[in-house]
């Protein structure tokens, strides 16, 4: 599969990587992986089951035997549509924490990496440069002002009738960025040759365009 060209798209929360890294594949023809997804299910599995947050054991056995499946922009856990479920912010943080987890993090891998098909896959995440896709023909790092991102997620949580509360949500993102930054394993940091985006004051249509030209420029 070392042939099947990947775009990764690698950033905080609320960066905008999903938005970004879905419309370029759309534009491209290509598979897109969620890979925040996956750990977000591995939560959500783990919140259901009321598993010990500390049993690293128990949640890697989780993450290895998933029974997900991705169709149609939909996220299905056990046959359950979770799409909206596991967009909960209770769900991310939790995710957060499970993902410090080096086991947690191995037993995803082959998951991660069976989503190369052809003709190509533009995957968003933490680590898609760095660690699961380092040989990416492209690595973008999307990153925006945390007031920015803030006011990005409190949009999308009252566009989706959940409520939300700005200076939590302010505390919450830089809860996250701290842990997701400073952890020993697979750390948020731009990856040797990513190119760096800040869309603080640019549309994700912008966003959307600059990667494309970018590909096109690394696809040469
Ligand atoms: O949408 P948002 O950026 O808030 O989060 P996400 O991409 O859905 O990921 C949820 C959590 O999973 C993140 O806070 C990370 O801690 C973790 N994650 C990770 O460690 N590695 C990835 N490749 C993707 C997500
Ligand atoms: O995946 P990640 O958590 O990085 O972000 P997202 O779930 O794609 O959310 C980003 C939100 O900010 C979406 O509602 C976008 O419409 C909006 N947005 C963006 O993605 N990019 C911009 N440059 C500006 C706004």
């Amino acid at each position: 599969t070392s042939h099947i060209p990947v775009i990764a798209i690698d950033g905080p929360t609320a960066s905008g990587k999903g938005t970004v890294a879905h419309r370029v594949a759309d534009k491209l023809g290509f598979h897109y992986l969620d890979s925040g997804a996956l750990y977000r299910l591995t939560a959500l599995s783990a919140l259901r089951r009321g598993t010990d947050l500390r049993d690293e054991h128990a949640l890697a056995k989780l993450a290895e035997h998933l029974p997900c499946h991705f169709a149609n922009g939909e996220i299905l856990l056990a046959q359950e549509n979770v799409t909206e479920q596991i967009r909960a912010e209770e769900v991310g943080n939790t995710a957060s924490k499970i993902a410090v987890l080096p086991t947690v993090r191995q037993a995803l891998v082959s998951l991660q990496l069976g989503f190369r098909k052809t003709p190509g896959l533009v995957a968003d995440g933490r680590d898609m440069g760095t660690v699961i896709f380092p040989h990416a023909q492209l690595k973008v790092f999307l990153t925006a002002s945390v007031e920015a991102r803030a006011q990005r997620r409190y949009k999308q949580l009252i566009d989706k009738g959940f409520s939300a509360n700005m200076e939590d949500l302010l505390m919450d993102l830089q809860a996250r960025d701290e842990r997701d930054t400073h952890r020993a394993i697979a750390p948020l940091v731009p990856a040797e040759g990513a190119h760096v985006l800040d869309t603080s004051e640019m549309t994700a249509d912008v966003a959307v365009e600059t990667v494309l030209k970018w590909y096109a420029a690394a696809a040469k």
